[in-house]
């Protein structure tokens, strides 16, 4: 099959701070909600952290080598709160925005375009206290944390997306409690929600008017939602996923509010006071709509519900990753057709995709990681029929280079295109990263053959 990209199509790889740097007290970094958490007992499944990690804020310069050899135009990175205000506000940590600026330099030299995330989960634990994602402080203190970091970064970062899947940030964390900072408490998660999709508006108008040329948005994870049958119970508890997946989020930030539907299902848990909440006030609707310049979107797997929870919603013979998600990119076509017709976002960027696959060296050494292989490929291929059919998807970032530090999983569920083994030190590309370069390389040689 002839991959079809023209030649502005962006490829890249996705890497979040936390994940990745390790060095947690290196260059004055303060204390985040992923430290803590890491530590309270059975939180993470190894008991481990991101301490160490992949060390790459050791190593970055192996990692720029190996994305160079893959030939990505883009890097999306996050910036590490805690390393430009320890405290989570007030006293700027200068060696902490002299890191990145290097990493953007180094970059930059390169040929490869870094795209910023400002907030991908590691909120500072001094913020934490006072409420976190809770408290409409904290929206004020992200903007003040996004203008120190551009301030510093405009002049050389054109793309920046504000939030990483605030889903996660709060179903997770604060109604689940399965992610930092562990609280199990539905109205905490909707407080949260809220603040998130304000802070979010916030940047976008202080960044819009600070640095007008640069492009502006955040990554969401949104998911396909399929009934398990059309039982009207079914269809119903699929809608109710849908209101707190998806339109939560797409919904305010696209102008509509928040959905009816969500917010009766809200007030039966008492996550959504009878009345006005007090967090909802005049103007934060408006200006959670602020105008972006597009959509990131992290897909992974279809979501299937049941009103029976008992009921086992894999399809029978459907394939999974070593993490047991499902394997469809049916679900990723469905996907960007339904925000192109819903939301129409003026442009869509794929901003992770990616597949847990344990596979470890052969006798050879080699590491043939094939099932990644084949959904990197089957996901390539939806995101060519998407935009064959006039959806504007722009850019694709595989998540993720090496292996690295995967949440509550731990270092059990390995998403890199490269090896990394903590004992070994070294790093190892996979035969995925083999065929993502040959992926790009041939889109690369077939744009400049059409416009040659
Ligand atoms: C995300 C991610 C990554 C995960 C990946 C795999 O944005 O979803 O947070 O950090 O590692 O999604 O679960």
């Amino acid at each position: 099959m002839p991959v079809e990209f023209s030649d502005d199509f962006v490829w890249g790889v996705a890497t979040s701070a936390y994940q990745i740097e390790g060095a947690l007290t290196r260059d004055g970094r303060g204390s985040s909600i992923w430290d803590d958490f890491c530590r309270g007992a059975g939180n993470i499944v190894d008991a481990s952290s991101g301490q160490g990690a992949c060390e790459h804020y050791e190593r970055w310069g192996e990692d720029l080598e190996l994305m160079k050899w893959l030939g990505v135009d883009a890097h999306r990175f996050s910036i590490a709160w805690p390393r430009i205000f320890p405290e989570g506000h007030g006293r700027l940590e200068l060696r902490g925005l002299d890191h990145y600026s290097r990493w953007v330099d180094e970059l930059l030299e390169a040929g490869i375009t870094p795209w910023v995330t400002l907030y991908h989960w590691d909120l500072p634990s001094a913020l934490e206290v006072r409420g976190g994602w809770q408290s409409r402080d904290t929206a004020k203190h992200f903007v003040d944390y996004a203008i120190a970091v551009m301030e510093r970064l405009g002049d050389r970062v054109n793309h920046v997306m504000t939030h990483n899947e605030p889903w996660c940030a709060a179903m997770l964390g604060y109604w689940e409690g399965t992610h930092a900072p562990g609280i199990k408490e539905p109205a905490a998660a909707i407080r949260a929600a809220h603040h998130l999709l304000l802070s979010h508006g916030w940047a976008i108008e202080a960044l819009r008017s600070a640095l007008p040329e640069c492009r502006l948005g955040l990554a969401l994870n949104p998911a396909p939602v399929y009934p398990q049958t059309n039982s009207a119970a079914d269809v119903d508890a699929a809608r109710a996923q849908d209101a707190t997946r998806n339109r939560i989020w797409l919904d305010p930030l696209y102008g509509h509010g928040y959905p009816a539907d969500l917010v009766n299902d809200l007030r039966k848990v008492g996550a959504w006071p009878e009345g006005e909440p007090d967090w909802l006030r005049e103007g934060d609707l408006k200006a959670i709509a602020a105008e972006c310049d597009f959509l990131g979107v992290n897909y992974y797997n279809p979501v299937r519900v049941s009103a029976d929870e008992t009921v086992d919603t894999l399809p029978e013979g459907a394939r999974v990753t070593d993490l047991g998600w499902e394997i469809e990119a049916s679900g990723l076509s469905d996907l960007l057709k339904r925000l192109h017709e819903d939301y129409a976002p003026k442009s869509l960027v794929i901003s992770e995709n990616g597949a847990a696959d344990n596979q470890g060296p052969g006798p050879d050494g080699e590491i043939d990681d094939r099932m990644r292989c084949d959904y990197l490929r089957e996901h390539l291929a939806a995101t060519t029929q998407s935009r064959a059919e006039g959806i504007p998807v722009d850019a694709y970032f595989a998540w993720t280079l090496c292996d690295n530090f995967e949440w509550a999983e731990g270092y059990t569920a390995r998403f890199g295109m490269v090896w990394y083994e903590r004992e070994e030190g070294e790093r190892r590309p996979k035969q995925s990263a083999r065929d993502y370069r040959e992926h790009i390389a041939a889109a690369q040689l077939a744009s400049k053959r059409s416009t040659g």
